[in-house]
């Protein structure tokens, strides 16, 4: 574990229980409403301080790039411009969250670098300081660097505010992983698109006021505080999952997959294209993984995790 000059940490995913996309922003991202949950499916980040000035990336993965691109290395990059940091750092990262796969691995690697080098070179930087950094980053860094287990997010989805949630509240999940990815970008462009031939009346699509979407969340959070699973269940929203299973059949066909094993409740993470089921409790997630690993074992990865 943590020596002064190196140290490991685990980098968590999440799902989100909720997502509706509100509007368009000047800034050309969108407005968003959600509710993220932290997950215990995590790579692991080791940073070790090196002599010399610079950021060196390592991976067991060839899925993620090593070099300026990955946000890990963004995020190292902006601690040390920022606090004029002269030493250098090595990241390490053993990669088990699915690479695009609406997860939030990469922006959760990339929370961990701005945590672990604050560590690492004692700068001292409380939470506000970091979330701001990692909105700078991406939209679901600051999630990551919250340590909240749920949080609801407005704004580009980094606008964050508690969900007060009781510590014993542990929900188990089943994620169900296609072999493609997808790039996120491709999906808000595609649900722009969308979006734009409702307003011409070629395909009308509801669209519910920030009133009533909020509405929404305070209901599920209260489900989720009392534990209440179907109810629960039937307010988990998505609002890109219809765009991505309009245009990516694989996930669309993972559903009817998932829809034969009896699965009712499935639910869309981020922009996809993971799959998941909340399940009662554990015993119960690890017969649903045991059956989708026996009977889907061609068509995508499976997972087992709960809120952490
Ligand atoms: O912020 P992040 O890098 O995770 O976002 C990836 C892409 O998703 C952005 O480049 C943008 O196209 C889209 N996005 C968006 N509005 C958001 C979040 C993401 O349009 N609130």
């Amino acid at each position: 574990m943590a020596s002064t000059h190196s140290l490991s940490l685990s980098s968590y995913a999440k799902v989100n229980l909720y997502l509706d996309v509100i509007g368009r922003r000047p800034d050309g991202y969108h407005e968003l409403l959600t509710l993220f949950e932290r997950i215990s499916l995590c790579d692991t980040i080791r940073l070790t301080e090196i002599s010399s000035d610079e950021i060196v990336i390592a991976s067991d993965t060839r899925e993620i790039p090593c070099d300026a691109t990955n946000l890990a290395w963004k995020a190292a990059d902006l601690i040390k411009r920022s606090f004029s940091v002269k030493k250098g750092v090595k990241i390490e990262i053993l990669k088990r969250i699915p690479v695009g796969g609406g997860l939030g691995g990469g922006s959760s690697n990339a929370a961990c670098v701005l945590s672990g080098m604050n560590r690492l070179f004692g700068l001292g930087l409380g939470r506000p300081v970091l979330v701001d950094l990692a909105n700078r980053l991406g939209s679901d860094v600051a999630f990551f660097v919250s340590g909240r287990r749920f949080a609801v997010g407005r704004g580009r989805g980094g606008d964050l505010k508690g969900a007060s949630i009781p510590s014993d509240v542990r929900l188990w999940h089943v994620l169900f992983v296609p072999p493609r990815n997808i790039i996120t970008k491709d999906v808000y462009a595609l649900f722009d698109r969308g979006s734009q031939r409702a307003k011409t009346g070629q395909n009308p699509k509801k669209t519910l006021t920030l009133t009533k979407n909020s509405e929404n969340v305070n209901i599920l959070l209260s489900y989720l505080r009392r534990g209440e699973l179907s109810s629960l269940n039937r307010k988990i929203y998505n609002r890109l999952s219809e765009t991505v299973e309009e245009s990516y059949s694989f996930v669309s066909e993972l559903r009817a997959d998932l829809s034969k094993l009896g699965l009712k409740w499935v639910h869309m993470s981020g922009s996809g294209p993971t799959l998941f089921v909340i399940c009662k409790d554990q015993k119960y997630a690890q017969r649903v993984y045991d059956e989708a690993r026996a009977r889907l074992f061609n068509k995508c990865r499976v997972f087992c995790t709960s809120t952490l």
